[in-house]
């Protein structure tokens, strides 16, 4: 399988009055055109601000400093970081999608869910009238919400955590981008609805044939979707490697106490 994404020597720093901060301190990974990495660490650890940085969506204070964000499209390769703001705009969204937290503050509550849906589709797809909606009614069954039709006509408020996590996972996905990056979706979720969401997740990569980055603190979601992992702390990556190697032979002791917080049916 080929390379979708080759991140090399990424530097993210934040200007604070303190000096500088590395937040994201010379990391380099790759990611298949197929693949499921996973991106686990403590909280401040760089996960964010890496996948913020692979859309080049950090503001002021921070800066991307270094490095390069090689990504694959048909037969061309194109560095992330080099590419114009309008460029970027045409990868972000389309062929790079992102999940974030909370749904609530991704959506806008005074528009319905449909309609954010569509412009993303109208803006990204170039269709318009019947045909976009019928894409939006597309992506909302695809994330497996019954009846579609009158969720898409409803408001960010009107929908259950789960629901509005979906109808977001549905609006990454209305373009078949080429990768979805999804960070701590399902935190503020039940458990029994994180393991729907996280369930879905893991088929749609299958089915899309996309590849995900899923960024969570909690391994024991790592160790049923994603098959590489990376271990963050303070903005490097400490330890990475298949899911199986680390959790059976963690090398880093900072991954060994991770392991160790886990609750013991998850190992
Ligand atoms: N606007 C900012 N100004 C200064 N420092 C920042 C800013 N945003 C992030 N940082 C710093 O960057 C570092 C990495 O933050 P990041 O959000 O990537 O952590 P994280 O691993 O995603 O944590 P969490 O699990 O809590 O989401 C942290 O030390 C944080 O304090
Ligand atoms: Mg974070």
């Amino acid at each position: 399988m080929s390379s979708l994404l080759q991140i090399k020597n990424l530097k993210t720093h934040f200007e604070t009055s303190q000096g500088p901060v590395k937040a994201v301190d010379d990391v380099s990974f790759s990611i298949q055109r197929d693949g499921r990495l996973g991106i686990v660490g403590e909280s401040g650890s760089g996960k964010s601000i890496t996948a913020l940085s692979i859309l080049r969506l950090i503001a002021s204070p921070g800066k991307i400093v270094g490095g390069e964000i090689l990504f694959h499209s048909q037969d061309t390769v194109v560095d992330l970081l080099k590419i114009s703001e309008p460029d970027m705009r045409k990868i972000r969204g389309k062929k790079i999608a992102m999940v974030f937290q909370e749904a609530m503050t991704s959506f806008n509550p005074v528009f319905t869910i449909g309609d954010q849906i569509l412009e993303v589709v109208e803006l990204h797809q170039g269709l318009k009238g019947q045909a976009a909606w019928k894409k939006v009614i597309e992506s909302l069954t695809l994330v497996k919400i019954s009846d579609p039709e009158r969720v898409a006509r409803g408001y960010p408020h009107e929908l259950s955590g789960g629901m509005r996590q979906r109808a977001m996972i549905a609006m990454a996905l209305s373009c078949q981008p080429d990768l979805l990056i999804a960070d701590e979706p399902t935190t503020a979720l039940d458990v029994t609805i994180q393991a729907q969401v996280l369930d879905l997740l893991k088929e749609l990569q299958q089915k899309m044939g996309m590849a995900l980055i899923l960024i969570t603190h909690d391994l024991g979601i790592i160790a049923e979707t994603v098959d590489e992992v990376l271990v963050m702390k303070s903005g490097k990556i400490v330890e990475s490697g298949s899911v199986l190697d680390i959790f059976q032979k963690p090398k880093h002791p900072y991954t060994q106490s991770l392991l160790k917080s886990l609750p013991v049916w998850t190992v």
